[in-house]
Parts: C-alpha cells; structure tokens; sequence
C-alpha cells in the first residue's frame, strides 16, 4: 500500500509548480526544510507511487509533467489541497475491491474522506452484484468514504451527487460532453463511460456510513469485455484525443463531489442538485424499461424528485422508483437497449 507523507507531499506541491523545470537539491532542502538524503529518500518514494520525477546527477530533479502512469497518493494530496477528502489517500497496486477495503476502514472508524485507489481488481464488484472488470491501467478504480448526516430516503440523491461531479468534470477538464442515465451512469454518445456504486450501512434512524465507488473506463478496450458488453461501453480515450490526466481527473472529481456534498447540506441544496441533475439526466423523457425485484416494468420516464426518485408513466398510471436499474430503449422502437454493466 502507498501514501504519501509531510515530506513527499511538500516536494510535490512544490515540483508541481516548477513542471518540466530542472530544481536543486539545494532549493528543494530550502523549501522543504530537510536534510539532502532526506529528500533523495523521499523522491524514491514517489518514484515508487508513480510520480514522475527524474534525478539528474550533480543538477536536480526534474518533474515531467507528461510522464504519469498511475496514481500517486502524494500527487493526489497535493491536488486536494485543503479540503477534508482524500486525506489520506491510499494506492494499491492489485486488490480485491476498492469498496472492500474502504468498508473494512470504516467499521475501524476510519474518518469521512478516507480515499482509496487500485491499478488492478481482482473482484472488483458493480451495481446489483454484478462484476466490474478492472484490468490494470485500463480504468480509474476508487471509493471513498462518507458519514453523511442524511436520512435513509435521502442516500439516492449521493448517487446523483456523484454521477453530476463526474459529468461536470468531464466537460471541464477534458471537453467531454457526457450525460447521466438515472440514477449514475454517466454516459457519451449513449455509451457507458463511468459506473457509480453507492453503498451504506444503515440502521432505521440513522447512516452510519456510505461508500463510493468510482470506475472509470480509460482505455478499456472491447477484448476486455463481455460480448454483449462491448456495443454499450465506451472510455476517454475514444472520447477524447487529449492525453488523460489521471491524477488530475481523479482529484478534481474528488474536490467538485466534496463541493457537491457540502452544499447539499444548505437550505435548497437538494433542490438545486436535482434542479441541475435534471438537465443533464438522459433517461428523463425517454422510454424506459425499469428492473426492479423481479419485475419489468416499461414506461416513460417523466422526472426525478426531490430526493433523488425516478417518476414513471406507464400504461397503469404513474409510479415512483427510489432504487432500480433502468434501461434506455432504443429511440423508434422498444427493443431494450441495455446499458447496464
Ligand atoms: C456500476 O455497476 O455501474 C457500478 C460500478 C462501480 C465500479 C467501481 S470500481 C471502484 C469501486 N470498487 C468496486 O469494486 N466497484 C467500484
């Protein structure tokens, strides 16, 4: 497992802002306040979490800016900056679950913000006990953890949360214009690019805690999928040209949820959050297929409420869904198109 530390942390904040940039040793002991070995120490060590920085013998090191390939705990701290989410990070190179590991810290009484990221999972787990194929490299895999003051009925709407700080990002970081299919998916061009889980340990007065969990697809390509997968899923890398800044992508998501969040705690937040997840969410106005339990029940979907439930016509009137999965079908007709994964 890797996490960063006041030294690394502090050698990334400042190597961050001198990128691509020969810096000394000497500048680097000044600003960090340490010995030279402390800091040839602490480089190794983000050398070993992926940050890319080289030593250059008798000259410095030098941060490249273009060179990252995995998620760096230090990187990551040093994005997040002030606010109190993702700290601590933690990276594992290949574990069964994110989600797992974020639960297990939980029940220690681990804190809200907690942030844990894998390279690889082994089991990696997605809505209705489905499976996530999380082949390394090819994907963002990360959860984080809640203690949200929110009432039972009110969980759906950090699903939401979710899926909107995914989308808005996407756009902003990287031009990608995504939509949200009820109640997370995040898709482009129809396709799935990112899957949200959402779960919490509840008692009937009150949430002890919930867990998220984020997979986003990087370049996960069709071979690594199910046949009757690889028609629905799509990742950046087809939808963007633009190299994928991984560290980046992953903390500005973190940082627009954390602002999310907060502000679904102020008079109106939810309100405003729907308001704002209305106009993004693809699935209202469409004919919709709803699974839920053992029934199928098709319609169209007509709104989602206040906290978070999807409204429904259907030839029996209408009806309300807080939790299901829900499949788009196809404009034209009413051959199922699902986009589940
Ligand atoms: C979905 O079914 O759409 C939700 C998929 C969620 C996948 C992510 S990957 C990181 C975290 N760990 C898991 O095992 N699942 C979530």
């Amino acid at each position: 497992m890797l996490r960063t530390n006041s030294t690394k942390r502090a050698l990334v904040e400042y190597l961050l802002r001198h990128p691509d940039t020969i810096v000394s040793g000497a500048e680097l002991c000044g600003h960090v306040n340490v010995s030279r070995q402390a800091v040839s120490k602490a480089v190794e060590g983000l050398r070993e979490e992926g940050f890319p920085v080289e030593s250059l013998p008798q000259r410095g090191y030098r941060f490249q800016s273009a060179g990252e390939t995995r998620i760096s705990p230090s990187w990551i701290e040093s994005l997040l900056g002030d606010i109190p989410f993702g700290h601590p990070t933690l990276a594992f190179e290949r574990i069964a679950s994110t989600q797992f590991v974020v639960k297990e810290f939980a029940r220690d009484g681990a804190e809200q913000g907690l942030l844990v990221f894998a390279d690889e999972q082994t089991q990696g787990r997605g809505r209705l006990g489905r499976s996530w194929e999380s082949p390394r490299g090819k994907g963002l895999y990360f959860s984080f953890l809640l203690r949200p003051s929110l009432r039972m009925n009110e969980l759906q709407l950090l699903s939401l949360a979710t899926g909107l700080a995914v989308r808005d990002t996407l756009e902003e970081l990287l031009d990608v214009s995504a939509t949200l299919k009820w109640p997370n998916d995040v898709l482009w061009r129809g396709r799935k690019l990112c899957g949200i889980l959402c779960e919490a340990a509840i008692e009937p007065d009150r949430v002890h805690y919930a867990v998220i969990g984020l997979g986003i697809n990087l370049s996960l390509s069709p071979e690594h999928l199910p046949e009757d997968l690889r028609q629905r899923v799509t990742s950046i890398e087809e939808a963007t040209e633009r190299n994928i800044p991984k560290n980046a992508l992953a903390a500005a998501i973190v940082r627009r949820f954390y602002e999310e969040f907060q502000h679904l705690c102020e008079p109106r937040g939810a309100l405003e959050l729907v308001e704002a997840y209305r106009r993004k969410c693809e699935t209202i106005g469409s004919a919709v297929s709803v699974l839920t339990g053992d029934e199928v029940i098709q319609g169209t979907a007509m709104d989602v409420t206040g906290e978070g439930t999807l409204v429904v016509e259907t030839s029996q009137g209408r009806r309300l869904f807080p939790a299901a999965d829900v499949v788009h079908l196809r404009r034209g007709g009413d051959v199922p198109f699902p986009e589940g994964r």
